[in-house]
């Protein structure tokens, strides 16, 4: 069963074809970052202008394995390639899978109106999926089968992989407790098999990725900020530590599984004009600047140490809550070194997942597992974009 994918909840727009949920033939993504740098986030309409422009070339080259010929279709007529497309999804494609929410309303429209097109045209079913709850998916592909000399991305293929476990013993046992974190969710799920997922507990104001680009950007990093957050932390030796930072670790002791990063946003916040009276955050700040530097990387550190303190808590009670076997990452934080290695000495008592650091970010290969595991077939005429759809099921 091959499932051309699509994703364009937000600002990657990301094509792939995935056999059996499993295997990885193609997997393209195209991504606007870099544009919204300047505006400090997100820009929905920037986000939905870049999605219209790339989504024909990026479906386009993630079928370029099903091609007869190697020349790329792009360079021809638009009804040849039309036509040309039509025909390799008819011979080569079993169905569509499309996130259809949550997202950005301009950014669902264009891959959800594509996908439905081509199910109309080329009458083959078409799967609405859900995009958080699809991340978890990531760790149900397998790298190993990756179709040689097919693939157009060699980055995103070694996945699905087991925290430091042995290599051969990469099979999920159910019951599983599911952490999806992710730039705009924090969600836990306990999973019974790979279709039965009951939501437990979610984030009552910021997502933890949230908090990791706010408070990046408190430390004059751009958007984006888990990942220099995770780089400037690896580059601080606690032994250096000359001042106190205190963060809070919000909710980690409570009883219930839900998060809240909000308050912990505000303590850096006030941490931060502690150690810099008269300095408003990230605005002279130069990263790149000795002492100035050293206290960056502390605070990176300590930030990091706080987020991934508590989301490692949270589902560990989870996990023992529900005598869980298996304990699955995924999202965007999911591929945060510190969080993983963090989960990685809980190995002994359940098998920690994770997949590999490209399929925690957003992709559409993940969108195609998700179809094939949980997903329905729907009449395209009912499948809409869902800005705001539950992720509580
Ligand atoms: O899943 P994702 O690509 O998009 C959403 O669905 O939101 O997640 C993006 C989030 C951002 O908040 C980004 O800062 C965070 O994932 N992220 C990281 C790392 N890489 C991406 N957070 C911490 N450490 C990382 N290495
Ligand atoms: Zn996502």
């Amino acid at each position: 069963m091959k499932i051309l994918s699509i994703e364009t909840s937000c600002d990657e727009t990301a094509a792939a074809v995935v056999e059996d949920g499993v295997k990885i033939i193609c997997n393209i993504i195209a991504s606007s970052t870099k544009m919204h740098e300047k505006y400090g986030g997100i820009v929905p309409e920037v986000a939905a202008r870049e999605q219209l422009k790339c989504i024909i070339p990026v479906i386009t080259e993630s079928l370029q394995p099903f091609f007869q010929t190697n020349s790329t279709l792009l360079h021809r007529s638009v009804e040849l390639q039309s036509l040309r497309m039509k025909e390799t999804i008819i011979k080569s494609i079993d169905a569509i899978a499309v996130t259809v929410g949550p997202g950005l309303i301009g950014s669902l429209l264009v891959g959800v109106e594509t996908a439905k097109t081509i199910a109309f045209v080329t009458g083959k079913p078409i799967i609405p999926v859900n995009h958080v709850i699809a991340h978890m998916y990531a760790n149900l592909v397998d790298s190993s089968f990756v179709i040689p000399g097919l693939t157009r991305n060699p980055s995103s293929f070694s996945t699905g992989s087991r925290l430091g476990g042995r290599d051969d013993n990469r099979k999920i046992q159910f019951p599983a407790i599911s952490l999806v974190v992710s730039g705009g969710h924090t969600e836990l799920y306990l999973m019974k098999s790979s279709k039965d997922l009951t939501w437990l507990g979610g984030t009552l104001d910021d997502a933890a990725g949230e908090c990791f680009d706010k408070t990046a950007r408190l430390l004059g990093f751009g958007h984006g900020g888990g990942a220099s957050i995770q780089s400037a932390a690896e580059k601080f030796k606690v032994s250096s530590l000359k001042f106190k930072i205190s963060l809070p670790r919000p909710m980690m002791h409570d009883t219930t599984l839900n998060f809240s990063f909000s308050g912990l946003k505000t303590a850096v916040m006030r941490e931060w004009k502690k150690c810099h009276p008269g300095l408003d955050p990230g605005s002279s700040l130069k990263i790149d600047s000795g002492s100035t530097a050293g206290m960056t990387n502390a605070f990176a550190y300590k930030i990091q140490e706080a987020i991934t303190d508590v989301l490692v808590k949270k589902t560990l009670r989870a996990a023992n809550q529900f005598g869980a076997k298996s304990i699955l990452l995924s999202g965007g934080v999911a591929a945060n070194t510190r969080l993983r290695e963090k989960f990685s000495i809980l190995n002994s008592q359940f098998s920690i997942h994770a997949p590999d650091a490209a399929l925690c970010t957003d992709n559409a290969v993940m969108i195609g597992a998700a179809a094939l595991f949980n997903g329905t077939p729907t009449d395209w005429h009912s499948i809409t974009a869902q800005p705001d759809l539950s992720v509580e099921i």
